[in-house]
């Protein structure tokens, strides 16, 4: 439980932490570049109307309420898309990320944007999930 309030008041970029409960998340994304969209899941699936993506961004964070940590989506170049699960795989940490990869303070790790390790202690990738498309929305299997 302490861990998700943690996440819940973290910055999803540059990893700054409210000491405050009730201190506005809105004022902690302002330090962020990344968009973060809260999401809702239906049947072990994050469904995302894609309306809500702004066209000019390729990296979303996607907070939701049944998830321990934050999933990053990732547009590539195609217009195709998949997500990482924005938990290290060395001890657990969350992890932070930009447009250059994902970051994990514990430790140090770091992973590119395809969730593969650049750094060290972690040895597993991120997890990864594929992205289905469809005329209006994405849909995420988070199982
Ligand atoms: S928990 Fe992430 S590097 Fe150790």
């Amino acid at each position: 439980m302490e861990r998700r309030e943690f996440i819940k008041n973290a910055c999803v970029s540059c990893g700054v932490i409210s000491l405050m409960s009730t201190f506005p998340l809105t004022l902690l994304q302002s330090c962020t570049s990344l968009p973060m969209l809260r999401t809702s899941s239906v049947d072990k699936n994050i469904v995302i109307n894609k309306s809500k993506l702004a066209p000019e961004k390729n990296l979303f964070v996607l907070r939701n309420d049944d998830l321990q940590y934050d999933v990053l989506l990732v547009k590539n170049k195609d217009n195709t898309y998949y997500a990482l699960y924005m938990q290290c795989t060395h001890q657990d940490n969350a992890v932070t990320a930009n447009d250059k990869g994902l970051n994990c303070s514990l430790h140090g790790s770091t992973f590119d944007l395809e969730g593969k390790v650049t750094n060290g202690p972690a040895i597993r990738e991120l997890k990864k999930y594929m992205v289905t498309e469809n005329a209006d929305s994405l849909t995420i299997n988070i199982i």
